[in-house]
């Protein structure tokens, strides 16, 4: 009797056992999480989707590559992803050096916001996180983006200067000057403790001068 009583003990506690687990996997299916980590930690799977996803939506001819000899080896990437591990959305911030008034800064470039399904609030979780963690560093930052876009990236607390893009200008390692890649585009902003940003408002006819070709 005794023992009876242990087996069925036993057979009940595995039987919790496995409920609990069962739940736990679903649960974690379900779970959405957002995570900050450097190029070079991305999987190849992950790295495999960016890609795939820049060319789709951007036409983008490079692949993003990390290797220690290179920046993104050391770039901020920003995931958002499922309990399976699955990519929903992510983004990037590059570390970029600019003139403005004849002062250096050293801003971020806010760049490949890339949402995988879309219309389901994984966009809005991405910039979210991103601007966290861009309030949390003091930096000022700045995006290009079409003006369609700029009611999503206004509902996510970004700042928006319509029609700015032209005003950012490429200066190569020689100095020599290239015209805006961003022509007509929205430019998106945080503003940093350097006080960039409501310098570059104020300041609306001059250029900005940027140390890195294209987002
Ligand atoms: C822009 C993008 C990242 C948004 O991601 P998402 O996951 O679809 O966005 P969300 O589901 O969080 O949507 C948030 C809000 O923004 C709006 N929105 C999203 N994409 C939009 C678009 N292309 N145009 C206008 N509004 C848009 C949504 O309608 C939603 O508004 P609501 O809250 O009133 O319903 C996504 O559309 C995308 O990957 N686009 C292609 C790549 C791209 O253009 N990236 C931006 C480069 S600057």
């Amino acid at each position: 009797m005794m023992t009876n009583e242990i087996a069925l003990s036993e057979q009940t506690v595995a039987l919790l056992i496995c409920m609990d687990r069962a739940y736990n996997n679903s649960m974690n299916k379900n779970r959405v999480e957002s995570v900050r980590l450097l190029g070079k930690d991305l999987t190849s799977h992950e790295l495999s989707v960016i890609n795939t996803l820049r060319k789709q939506e951007f036409g983008s001819a490079s692949e993003i590559s990390p290797q220690p000899n290179n920046d993104d080896w050391v770039k901020n990437y920003f995931l958002i992803r499922d309990g399976d591990d699955s990519l929903l959305a992510f983004g990037r911030l590059h570390e970029v050096d600019i003139e403005f008034k004849a002062e250096a800064y050293s801003i971020f470039g806010i760049a490949t916001i890339v949402s995988v399904i879309k219309g389901k609030g994984y966009g809005t979780l991405l910039m979210q996180s991103i601007k966290h963690f861009i309030e949390m560093s003091g930096k000022s930052a700045i995006g290009f983006c079409n003006a369609d876009l700029s009611p999503f990236y206004r509902k996510c607390g970004y700042g928006i200067l319509s029609a700015s893009g032209n005003r950012f200008l490429y200066r190569d390692s020689e100095g020599e000057l290239h015209a805006s890649k961003y022509g007509n585009d929205d430019v998106i902003y945080l503003g940093g403790d350097d006080g960039l940003i409501p310098k570059i408002i104020e300041n609306n006819e001059d250029s900005v001068y940027l140390a890195r070709p294209h987002w």
